[in-house]
């Protein structure tokens, strides 16, 4: 991995993005779908399309937006989605969805940074389960996630189409630890 110490790295969470920061991160999504992932797109946006899919993320009220920064400039993101409030049953878990770090950041620790920072986000709104799942072809994603703790628990064989194929997706959900109440395993353990 390059020398971390070389850049300042950051990750938070946005509820509002300026011109020139909602710029910086339209070109890093479309860097990231150019390299081949991250998102649901399968060839780059251009701003105006991007924009208005993160105007609208920054909209929806289940739907928290976190930036990575490197020395300052957005290269990244991640969308954590939080059950509605009709959901019920499923409060205790939430989503990890659209994670990358553009190809010219990657390599510096900003995805791992990503991560925890949602997952301390996670933890402290009540979220007790973290799911995420990825197609089968992220394998850097994939070694990212099963090395800080996520456990594979199927596979669905009919996940996605890419490049007139079908790949397959891998399901993962880790535990987390609010810090108040009961901890999570007991609760678990005890319904079970
Ligand atoms: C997966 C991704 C987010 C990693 O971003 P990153 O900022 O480069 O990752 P980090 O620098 O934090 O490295 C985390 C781990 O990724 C792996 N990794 C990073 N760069 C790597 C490389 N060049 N080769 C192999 N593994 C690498 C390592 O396992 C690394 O662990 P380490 O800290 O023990 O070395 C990035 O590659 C990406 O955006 N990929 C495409 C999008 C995607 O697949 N998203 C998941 C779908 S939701």
């Amino acid at each position: 991995m390059a020398h971390a110490a070389a850049h300042q790295l950051d990750v938070q969470r946005v509820e509002e993005l300026n011109d020139a920061e909602m710029g910086e991160l339209c070109e890093a999504t479309d860097a990231a779908i150019i390299e081949g992932g991250g998102f649901g797109w399968l060839g780059p946006q251009g701003r105006a399309p991007l924009e208005r899919h993160f105007r609208g993320v920054l909209l929806v009220p289940e739907r928290e937006l976190f930036v990575a920064r490197m020395d300052g400039h957005i290269v990244g993101s991640a969308q954590l989605v939080r059950p509605p409030r009709n959901n019920e049953a499923q409060a205790f878990a939430a989503q990890l969805t659209h994670a990358y770090i553009a190809p010219y950041a990657r390599g510096f620790g900003l995805a791992r940074l990503l991560m925890k920072r949602v997952e301390e986000y996670a933890a402290a709104a009540g979220h007790r389960v973290l799911n995420l799942d990825v197609r089968e072809t992220q394998s850097t994603a994939i070694a990212l996630f099963e090395a800080v703790g996520y456990r594979h628990w199927g596979t669905h064989p009919f996940y996605a189409r890419a490049d007139g194929r079908t790949v397959a997706g891998l399901h993962y959900y880790k535990l987390l630890e609010p810090g108040r109440g009961r901890k999570t395993d007991a609760l678990i353990s005890e319904s079970q």
